[in-house]
């Protein structure tokens, strides 16, 4: 192999695949699903609906939203089995390896085993939607000593999930926030945890081993860890007041320290989802009252835009996420499970292109290693 190749860490700039799933723009903020605007669907469009577009590739007509919707529902129970498997992890465990166990074993459950027949693809990815919010919400309650709520068919998919999770319905307020919180995280191009999905979809790998892959990769504080870690940012440094001698000591111990929820490898400016995520929250705030790290996270939005606004790092969109789940009382380790709940539609987008015309990935290195070392015997090495 030829070290004139050049060698782009991270792959930035080089494109993985040709996609029609969604279009950004980072330098105006443009995020649009299918050709329409991010901000648009969440204020107007429902997860569900949101699924079908990502996946079919148009807005579902009135007949077949109503359908989506029927096959969702019906597949939101999980078998008794993966409780009891649910059940027997540790409490202490994390809830991404949860996620990640229990979608791996959920193909077991529901096999598909070849990836040849798109009505079996379909019905896995309908399940897959379906289940992940059952999942999440059964280890949330079992590691708590709770019991697992069944999912109620009688909810929307937003509804479903917050009725799992404490054993009540969600506010009106509630419901739109989650459920434009997952549109907002249904898909996002060629991220971290999508390339993972293509990249094990190319192997002709089941649906279930494709999301799972994708979970581990999402899994990293880098990706979906970032509004966990933003928010404990927030709480540590306590209050709007205390932002500005925050920053200056970061910076002063190490000039290179990463504010979380900043930036964005692709985005140069403010991320539109961040945006439209606070405008919908603070009809939620509205109904308690503004938490002090979103006061916080706005007065460190303020003094990082005097320092870091220069170079194009801005808030991206788990600068606010993090707070807004606090506020509906969702466990900060729970964040990053919610992100693979509404990312799934995106992966299974991409999967679903992938498959056609499919071709394994199997990219190039550049060898740095040694070669042709001769074998010594062990008995030989001091
Ligand atoms: N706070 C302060 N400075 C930051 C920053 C942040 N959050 N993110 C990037 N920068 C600076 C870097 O120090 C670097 O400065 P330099 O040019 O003087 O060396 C420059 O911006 C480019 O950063 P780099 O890390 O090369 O960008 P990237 O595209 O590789 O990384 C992220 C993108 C998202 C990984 C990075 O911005 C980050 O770690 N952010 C915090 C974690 C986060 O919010 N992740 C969620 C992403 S959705």
């Amino acid at each position: 192999m030829s070290t004139e190749i050049e060698y782009k860490p991270g792959l930035e700039d080089v494109p993985a695949a040709k996609s029609a799933v969604s279009f950004l723009d980072g330098k105006k903020a443009v995020l649009e699903y299918r050709g329409i605007p991010v901000e648009v669907l969440a204020k107007e469009s429902s997860f569900e609906e949101v699924s079908w577009l990502l996946i079919k590739g148009d807005l579902p007509t009135q007949k077949q939203l109503a359908e989506f919707d029927h096959d969702l529902r019906q597949r939101r129970a999980i078998h008794f089995r993966l409780k009891d498997l649910i059940k027997c992890m540790p409490a202490d465990g994390h809830p991404m390896d949860a996620l990640h166990a229990s979608v791996a074993a959920l193909g077991m459950f529901y096999p598909c085993h070849t990836v040849t027949d798109p009505a079996k693809n379909w019905d896995a990815s309908c399940r897959l939607i379906a289940a992940l919010p059952t999942v999440v919400a059964a280890f949330a309650r079992t590691r708590r000593g709770e019991e697992i709520i069944d999912p109620r068919s009688d909810l929307d998919h937003a509804a479903n999930f917050y009725y799992m999770l404490f054993g009540k319905e969600p506010s009106p307020a509630t419901r739109k926030v989650l459920d434009a919180c997952l549109i907002l995280h249904a898909e996002h191009q060629m991220n971290a945890s999508t390339f993972t999905a293509r990249v094990t979809g190319s192997t002709l790998a089941s649906p279930y081993q494709t999301i799972a892959s994708a979970i581990g990769s999402l899994s990293g504080p880098l990706h979906g860890g970032a509004n966990e870690e933003a928010l404990r940012q927030f709480e540590e440094i306590g209050g709007p007041e205390k932002v500005k001698p925050w920053i200056e000591a970061k910076r002063a111990a190490d000039p290179k320290y990463k504010v979380m929820g900043l930036g964005h490898r692709v985005y140069k400016v403010k991320d539109a989802r961040a945006t439209v995520l606070q405008e919908i929250a603070e009809h939620v705030f509205a109904e308690t009252s503004r938490p002090k790290a979103y006061e916080t996270a706005l007065e460190v939005e303020r003094i990082c835009a005097g320092i870091y606004g220069p170079k194009g790092i801005y808030p991206n969109v788990d600068f606010y996420s993090g707070v807004v789940y606090q506020s509906l009382g969702i466990p900060t380790d729970v964040f990053t499970p919610i992100f693979a709940i509404a990312r799934v539609s995106g992966w299974l987008a991409h999967w679903t292109e992938q498959l056609v015309g499919n071709r394994i990935f199997r990219p190039e290195q550049i060898s740095i290693g040694k070669t042709d070392v001769k074998y010594v015997p062990l008995e030989q090495r001091a």
